[in-house]
């Protein structure tokens, strides 16, 4: 019999039920004699060896379902070769209990769900022999190795739905809006969303901005009779000064504040002369259905992930190109990370509008 394991990682997205229920069904096509092995809360489950048996109908019903029918946890792939149990220092590490549970529940295959830091550990459980095959799943849709990864659409769609309900109440009042979107080391989901909602100022990590420069861009609108304006900013949003600092300096120069977005609203309050007001839709953007392109999309990765598990190839993650699953090696993938070029046809299509990135 084949024992094949799954698990998501890190933070959820919409999709993750989708994938799952498409490897798992494919698995099932293919043979009959196959036991999938579901392990709780990402790779907390594989260290401490914490699964349930699936049973095929574990996968019907939840195509359209959000979350992870898993459970998910973040594992800080720094802390893997760290001992599992700190009152054992010299007892086995995080890596070593993983390894031992895949070896002791004999895993023909162990399939990943996760976007960038679980693809480290994926390739880390890789390179020590374990049979991985992993799938792209993040609102960030900052994986390397893929053109989209599920989770980003769906969170498109809310974070769009945002902009197109503040417009309104923006309207109303004749206020500026400062929409914060998710998106640390990535400005994907801000920038889609930003030009999807019409918004007048995209702040995005990989453009750093400057505060004058935004305060430009909506003088100019006032000056137009334009009643309100909307940016869009990426929580992972810097200005020009905070992008030369440090790791650690970036942190501390943004401690006051409860994050980017109040911040910039109280550096351009004093020179608007018009209210300003922040709308943070946070954990919202992954909650829900995934899209029906997220379905899709998810499907079909999955399906793709099952065929390579038949195949008997492993060490990949299953990306998309050209509109195509493809593999591609896992240490290609790990500790890269795809962002927003500055000169991407999308950036360059928001500023013919007129839109700024505050640079
Ligand atoms: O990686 C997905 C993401 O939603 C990021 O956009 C965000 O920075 C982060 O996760 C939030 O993490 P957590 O769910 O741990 O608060």
């Amino acid at each position: 019999m084949k024992k094949i394991g799954l698990l998501t990682s890190g933070g959820d997205c919409q999709g993750l039920n989708t994938a799952l229920r498409g490897v798992a069904k494919a698995l099932y096509e293919a043979s009959e004699d196959l036991e999938i092995l579901g392990f709780h809360d990402g790779f907390r489950g594989l260290m401490y060896d914490e699964f349930r048996v699936m049973r095929p109908e574990d996968f019907s019903g939840i195509l359209t379902l959000g979350g992870t029918i898993l459970g998910t946890s973040r594992q800080s792939f720094k802390l893997m070769r760290k001992p599992l149990d700190d009152a054992r220092p010299d007892g086995p590490d995080k890596l070593d209990a993983m390894l031992r549970t895949c070896e002791k529940n004999e895993l023909d295959a162990l399939v990943v769900l996760g976007g960038n830091g679980t693809h480290k550990t994926a390739n880390l459980l890789s390179q020590a022999g374990v049979p991985v095959v992993s799938l792209p799943k993040t609102i960030d849709n900052d994986l390397w190795g893929t053109e989209i990864t599920f989770g980003f659409q769906s969170a498109v769609d809310i974070a769009t739905m945002v902009i197109d309900g503040i417009h309104t109440t923006a309207t109303s009042h004749g206020r500026v809006f400062i929409i914060e979107l998710m998106g640390n080391k990535a400005g994907w989901l801000t920038l889609h969303a930003g030009m999807a909602g019409g918004a007048d100022v995209i702040l995005i990590p990989e453009i750093p901005y400057q505060v004058e420069q935004v305060l430009k861009a909506l003088k100019k609108r006032q000056k137009q009779q334009k009643r309100f304006s909307i940016i869009a900013i990426a929580e992972g949003a810097l200005t020009k000064e905070a992008a030369s600092l440090s790791g650690k300096d970036k942190k501390d120069a943004r401690l006051s504040f409860p994050s980017v977005a109040y911040q910039l609203a109280y550096e351009l309050e004093a020179s608007m002369g018009q209210e300003i007001r922040v709308t943070v839709p946070g954990h919202f953007q992954r909650g829900g259905q995934p899209c029906s392109y997220d379905r899709v999309l998810a499907t079909l990765l999955g399906t793709s992930a099952a065929e390579l598990i038949v195949a008997k190839r492993f060490g990949f993650m299953v990306g998309m190109r050209d509109g195509r699953p493809l593999p591609v090696p896992l240490a290609e993938v790990a500790g890269r990370r795809r962002q927003v070029p500055p000169d991407s046809p999308l950036v360059g299509s928001a500023r013919a509008l007129g839109i700024s990135f505050g640079d």
